[in-house]
């Protein structure tokens, strides 16, 4: 019997599977000194494992831990818990093994763009004709060689990113560690990135963390999504709740949000996200600020 046309995407997660582990995240916790000195729980016993060249997204709600994470693992901060292992080796402090794209526009506003991209190799102890001509192969690759001479406030915000990205990727690094890098960005040029991103990352053996608190951002991108919930009662800090892989093919199309397979994954995040309560109403002892047989309009 002739076998069966395997499933494409299976087949994708089965070769993802199979490469090394670059990033290993053990039982990692995370705890602040908070106003008072109480102590706040930011993360509680995180644990996965990131592969070479996938992209991971990590979602949750606003405190759950996710810029903490980002920043153990860039190596600004230091962890209280667990380990993090990248290509076996602990991580103590930051180093060109990873790249990192912020919100916030992060290059320096007094070199050139091409300087910016140059920084990091010329730190790296490249000379400055060999730095240049990377420089200007990275920002080929993100659409920008003609600003190269450009200042960093003559660019647009989406333009800024760009540049960014170019910058990280130059230092050749493992993993490429983004927090919410789109978030300031309006919708347009928001997806306008989000489809450059994924470009960049088919032509570049680099493995990617990207941070967001949009759910439809972290599906589209993702191989696989990790799903971080805030502390309650019964978990104290920002806990893993689920790695969710998402079922469709790459390269990803605008067209694949209207995909069953798509709405499913979105909704099973979204649950995780936000289980089903009760209204607030019902369960805080709210004023009424409207006077008896008022109706809303
Ligand atoms: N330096 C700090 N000192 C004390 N508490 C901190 C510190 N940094 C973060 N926290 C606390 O740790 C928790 C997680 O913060 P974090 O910034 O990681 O959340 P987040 O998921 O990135 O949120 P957002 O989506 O709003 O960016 C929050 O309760 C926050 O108040
Ligand atoms: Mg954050």
């Amino acid at each position: 019997m002739p076998e069966a046309p395997s499933d494409p995407v299976a087949e994708r997660f089965r070769r993802i599977a199979a490469r090394p582990v670059v990033l290993d995240v053990r039982a990692l916790g995370m705890s602040f000194r908070g106003a008072g000195g109480k102590t706040v729980q930011a993360l509680h016993d995180v644990s996965f494992q990131v592969r070479r060249r996938e992209f991971l997204t990590v979602v949750g709600a606003s405190g759950c831990g996710k810029s903490t994470l980002v920043r153990i693992l860039a190596g600004l901060a230091h962890h209280t818990a667990g380990e993090v292992l990248l290509d076996g080796r602990p991580v103590t402090g930051p180093g060109p093994d990873r790249g990192m794209v912020f919100q916030g526009y992060t290059l320096f506003p007094w070199l050139t763009v091409v300087r910016n991209v140059m920084f990091g190799l010329e730190m790296g102890d490249m000379g400055r004709d060999q730095a240049r001509s990377e420089a200007l192969l990275w920002l080929d690759l993100v659409g920008l060689a003609s600003k190269a001479e450009a200042w960093p406030h003559q660019l647009s915000g989406g333009q800024r990113q760009r540049v960014a990205i170019a910058r990280a990727l130059a230092a050749r690094p493992r993993i490429l560690l983004m927090d919410e890098p789109f978030g300031a960005l309006d919708p347009q040029t928001r997806a306008t990135l989000q489809e450059h991103l994924l470009q960049i990352w088919q032509q570049v053996d680099v493995t990617v963390v990207f941070i967001t608190h949009d759910i439809d951002e972290a599906v589209w991108l993702a191989d696989r999504v990790l799903v971080l919930q805030p502390p309650d009662q019964d978990h104290p800090g920002g806990w893993l709740a689920e790695a969710v892989e998402v079922p469709l093919p790459v390269p990803r199309t605008r067209a694949m949000h209207d995909l069953p397979a798509y709405r499913a994954v979105r909704e099973r995040i979204e649950r995780l996200i936000r289980p089903p309560r009760p209204p607030a109403a019902e369960r805080l002892p709210v004023f009424k600020m409207t006077a008896a047989g008022d109706e809303v309009l």
